[in-house]
Formats: C-alpha cells, structure tokens, sequence
C-alpha cells in the first residue's frame, strides 16, 4: 500500500472529503444525520454536483436520432441475496458505493447495493425495488419510489400507476424491455409518503450509477420527486416540464408521474406532447392501433 504523504499546514484529506460532505447535503438542506446501527460505520458520499439546468429547444429534428439497435434481452436483478449476516450489510459503506467505477456495470451497482440499511426506509420494507428492464436501454424512466405493489414483488411500477406507465411506453411503439425503468428511492416510503432528503441524498448514488452503466440517450422523470433530485432543483415541476435539458451526457425531460394522470386525466394530452417529443428524438414510430 502507497504511504500517504500529509502536508503539515493543509488538511488532512479525510477532513477536506468530509467538509465536501456536509456541504452537499447542506445545500440540500439537510443538517442532521441518522446513522443505523447496523449500517457500516462513518462513510459517506462524494458530494455529486447538481445537473445543469439548460433549456434546450423544445423538439430536436427525428433526422438527428439513430434508429434504437437490436440490444440483448433484460436481466433482472434482484438485490441483497445472500448479502446479511446477522442484520450487518457485508458490502460497500455509501461512501464506498458512490463512488464511479470505470465499466460500471447493473449487476456490480446491484450487488454493491446489497440487503440496503444505509436509511431508515429498510425498516418497513419487503423488497427492494432496484430497477427493471434493458440493461443499455437507449430510454429510461425514472420515479420517486416504490409503492405497495412493487415493494411486495420487487419490480418498479406494477401497480395501478405502473399500469399507466406500460401503456405509455407500448404507446410509444415499445415494450417494458426495451426501455429501463427506476426510482429515486429503492425501498418504499411508509404510507406511501414522499421520500424525504436524507433517504433521496443516500439512494441517490446507486440511482447514478445506473443512469452511468445504461448510459441512455434519453432520460425521462416522473413526477416532481425524479425531477428535482435529478435536475438539484426545488422549482416544481410545472415550470420546465416537457423541456429538454443535459444531463451527464443524455437528454433528460421531465414529465407528470402516471399517478398524477390517474387523479387527473385530462394531463395526459400533456404528458402525450412531452413523450412524443421523446420519440422524435429517439426515431420512434407511433403503435399502429388494430381497427
Ligand atoms: N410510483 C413510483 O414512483 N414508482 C414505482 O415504482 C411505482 C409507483
């Protein structure tokens, strides 16, 4: 192992990470801190810095997009197995999770993820809900976080919302394995509550690694919790949904969450415009509808 050499009059660099830290999360507003006694002690995350926030012009030309490739079928992952011993996580602390590896892969985010306690949303859940659907999938949709039915099967959006979403995507000419599908929380939310900071800020990591390992062209939220924790906004939704905007490398859009059309409708003409434009931009055709 390299000796590390300490400069006498700077910080030490534990103390400097550790500074980067609390400044992240202060930003998010976050000032105090839960440890689980059966998380791994004292590790953090890097700071990770907060999405450009760029208007882009509304439509991109469908000339500009490739064709999606014939890409190998999904691989579902399931979190955890094998991981607990006596209620200790054996795996990464979050500070270690975080941090980018070169040739990320799902299975290596998954497996790094293991039988999660690093928030206190594992106490009520049954399954973690990692994420369905193509590994390099060239669209992803993003939620805020399970709810009753995905925590009981472990599969992202399979309730009455999730049903929406489906007809959604074959809507837009494809399957659920074409594209991938994930939450900004992996554990579902007591009561079905809005994920609060600390457990978006500790499940947010593994969210990015997997947006870095699919590396997606096109990136869609869902709902207001997917776009301020992926855009590092507290603006609502309404002000920059349907707007194209940079993210690491792919298009991101915001878009209303299915659950807002099944209270609310007439949205869907809206959210219709908004994946329409996503097709463009991908080179979609429409599902012909059978007479
Ligand atoms: N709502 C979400 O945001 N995610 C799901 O997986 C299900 C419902």
């Amino acid at each position: 192992m390299n000796p590390v050499f300490l400069h006498p009059e700077r910080p030490h660099p534990a103390k400097e990470k550790l500074e980067a830290w609390l400044r992240y999360y202060e930003d998010l507003g976050i000032r105090s801190f839960y440890r689980d006694r059966c998380s791994p002690a004292g590790k953090f995350p890097a700071p990770e810095p907060a999405a450009q926030e760029q208007a882009l012009p509304a439509a991109v030309p469908a000339a500009q997009a490739a064709a999606p490739a014939a890409r190998a079928p999904a691989q579902p992952l399931v979190p955890g197995t094998g991981a607990k011993v006596q209620g200790i996580v054996h795996g990464p602390s979050l500070f270690e999770a975080a941090e980018r590896v070169e040739g990320d892969t799902l299975e290596r985010v998954c497996s790094d993820l293991g039988d999660c306690t690093r928030c206190k949303l594992h106490r009520h859940r049954n399954k973690i809900v990692f994420g369905a659907g193509h590994a390099h999938a060239e669209l992803v949709f993003v939620g805020e976080g399970p709810g009753h039915d995905e925590d009981v099967q472990g599969i992202p959006f399979v309730g009455r919302a999730g049903q929406l979403l489906t007809q959604m995507i074959e809507a837009m000419g494809l399957g659920r394995d074409d594209v991938y599908i994930a939450n900004v929380v992996k554990c579902r939310p007591p009561e079905n509550r809005t994920p609060e900071k600390d457990e978006v800020a500790t499940c947010m990591p593994f969210l990015l690694r997997q947006l870095a390992a699919i590396e997606p062209k096109v990136i869609v939220c869902l709902g207001n919790v997917a776009a301020q924790a992926l855009l590092g906004t507290h603006k609502s939704i309404s002000h920059f949904r349907g707007q194209w905007f940079d993210f690491r490398g792919a298009k991101l859009m915001a878009t209303y969450h299915p659950a807002y059309l099944l209270r609310n409708p007439p949205a869907k003409g809206e959210v219709w415009k908004d994946l329409q434009k996503v097709m463009a931009l991908l080179g979609l055709e429409p599902k012909k509808r059978s007479r």
